[in-house]
């Protein structure tokens, strides 16, 4: 199993961190027999499994149940949990449970939280406590709302002035690793040379210490929408809507199950059983 430690040395030797985003148990077990160096148990979930339109109506306890599944699937792999809307900004002590729930419940090795200055305090407090903390920064969908939509991060001086200093901040406050959500690729670079921790870029371009995809995304299963930032490395929908076509029609026809899939015992048990 990776260790925030071996992941700080895969930036200092330049060898990329390949990161997905998993939900359940055959997931994560298939991301970790491909050697996927970390899985992200993201809130990303209320919409690619639950259906939800956004990531805020996603709860601690919804963390807590995929995140364990993901854990069971992929003991061996290093794996954060998304911490969902609000359940880190009510009040410390608030905070503090939620986060000692999701670590301790589903055995994680690190909890994600997004936000810049607003939650280096947290960043601070989960770190005493014992929290290894990744920092998510640019594109926080969580607050879709305030933001006014989804859309690219640091494109005036400004905003990349600001989205550098949080990088620093969140580094400063003692995250272990920071993801970039969709910010142009230059400013994604300048912040990767100027932390000493791991950047993990999302539509963040290849300069970033590593990447991230959701697996249904890349894997193109259940998804129709793609963003610009995913390249499709498979069609699950396809090969899925394929097999349930065929079987549908081998139930209708009478050809499917065949001997084969069938059970059979002695005729003479059968003995008076007919009606
Ligand atoms: O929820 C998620 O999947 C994420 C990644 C896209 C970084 O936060
Ligand atoms: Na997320």
């Amino acid at each position: 199993m990776k260790t925030h430690r071996s992941l700080l040395k895969m930036k200092q030797e330049k060898e990329k961190i390949a990161m997905v985003t998993a939900y359940d148990y055959p997931s994560a077990k298939t991301s970790e027999q491909s050697d996927v160096d970390v899985i992200l148990v993201g809130d990303s979930l209320g919409m690619v499994v639950l259906g939800y339109d956004s990531t805020i109506p996603v709860t601690v306890d919804d963390m807590i149940h995929h995140g364990k599944a993901v854990k069971r699937g992929a003991p061996n792999t290093y794996t954060v949990v998304d911490m969902p809307f609000m359940s880190f900004h009510i009040s410390k002590e608030d905070t503090l449970l939620n986060a000692k729930k999701i670590f301790q419940e589903t055995g994680c090795q690190a909890l994600k939280l997004e936000g810049g200055h607003e939650v280096t305090d947290t960043i601070k407090d989960l770190t005493q406590a014992g929290i290894p903390v990744v920092a998510h920064i640019g594109l926080t969908p969580q607050q879709v709302n305030v933001m006014g939509g989804y859309r690219v991060q640091g494109k005036t001086n400004e905003d990349a002035k600001r989205l550098i200093e949080e990088a620093k901040a969140v580094e400063e406050a003692g995250a272990i690793a920071l993801v970039l959500e969709c910010v142009p690729e230059k400013l994604a670079g300048i912040i990767t040379q100027e932390l000493n921790i791991p950047t993990i870029g999302i539509g963040a371009g290849k300069i970033c210490d590593g990447q991230v995809l959701v697996y249904h995304d890349l894997n193109q299963y259940g998804v129709d929408r793609i963003a610009k930032f995913v390249k499709p490395f498979g069609n699950l929908n396809q090969e899925a809507s394929q097999a349930l076509k065929h079987y549908v029609k081998e139930v209708k026809e009478q050809s499917f199950p065949e001997k084969g899939h069938t059970y059979t015992v002695d005729e003479s048990i059968l003995d008076g059983l007919y009606g």
